[in-house]
């Protein structure tokens, strides 16, 4: 079974994902934070939840260095001083980035970095020993943690290594959602954008998590 650690798994969109991969029993998995108990506390009121001890906490060093695959969930303003962080123990592996470039407080419009997206910052402060790419930046908080209800939205992945893509692909299925191969990292500034549409959509028709689908597929 591999094991994946969330970084910044412990405030809105990481402890819905814990939820879920552990919920699949598909993966080990493992709550990061800067603060050791409260990635604890977190793991344990997601275990509260779950019925069963199936989430760990950690610090975030020590969660990334103990997973196959890592997934960043902080707030951009956090994002390349946690990657820095981390990066010794991110060597050979797949990172997923969660992270969505916004300014607050213009959240619900698109910012583009000077590297296209916020995934290509990853990829570039990182090297070529880390294989990045973007997925879960549409499906909303507040759906994940809706254990008993499906996950209405699918998950577009962008990278340019196609087994990193297939991890996070996998990831979607044990969230219960399907992932799509969304082409190369470059694509990573459409999904990355996408997340301040939505949250304008939901401010302008009072909804709570507007997601996407793909259609037309045979
Ligand atoms: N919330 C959503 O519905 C949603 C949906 C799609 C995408 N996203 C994206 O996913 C990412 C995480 O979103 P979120 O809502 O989960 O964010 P959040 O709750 O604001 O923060 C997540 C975690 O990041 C860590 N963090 C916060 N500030 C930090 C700092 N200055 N330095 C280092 N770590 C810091 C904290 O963990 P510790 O204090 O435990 O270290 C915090 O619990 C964002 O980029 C967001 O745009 C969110």
């Amino acid at each position: 079974m591999k094991t994946v650690a969330i970084i910044g798994g412990t405030g809105h969109q990481g402890p819905g994902l814990a939820l879920r991969w552990a919920k699949s029993g598909r993966y080990r998995v493992i709550v990061g934070s800067r603060d050791a108990a409260k990635a604890q506390a977190v793991a344990d009121s997601l275990n509260a939840r779950l019925g069963k001890r199936l989430v760990e906490g950690m610090h975030n060093a020590d969660a990334a260095a103990a997973a196959d695959i890592v997934v960043l969930t902080v707030p951009y303003s956090a994002h390349l001083a946690t990657l820095e962080s981390i990066r010794a123990q991110l060597k050979g592996k797949v990172l997923v980035d969660v992270t969505v470039p916004l300014q607050p407080p213009r959240v619900s419009h698109a910012y583009i970095p000077p590297a296209g997206s916020a995934t290509a910052e990853a990829q570039e402060f990182l090297g070529e020993e880390v294989r990045v790419v973007c997925a879960f930046q549409n499906v909303s908080a507040t759906h994940l943690s809706q254990l008993d209800e499906p996950l209405d939205c699918d998950v577009l992945v962008c990278g340019d290594d196609k087994d990193a893509k297939a991890e996070a692909i996998a990831l979607a299925e044990a969230a219960e959602t399907r992932g799509f191969d969304a082409g190369p990292l470059q694509n990573a500034v459409v999904v990355e954008g996408l997340t301040a549409i939505l949250i304008g959509i939901n401010k302008r028709y009072n909804a709570d998590g507007a997601g996407i689908r793909i259609t037309g597929l045979p």
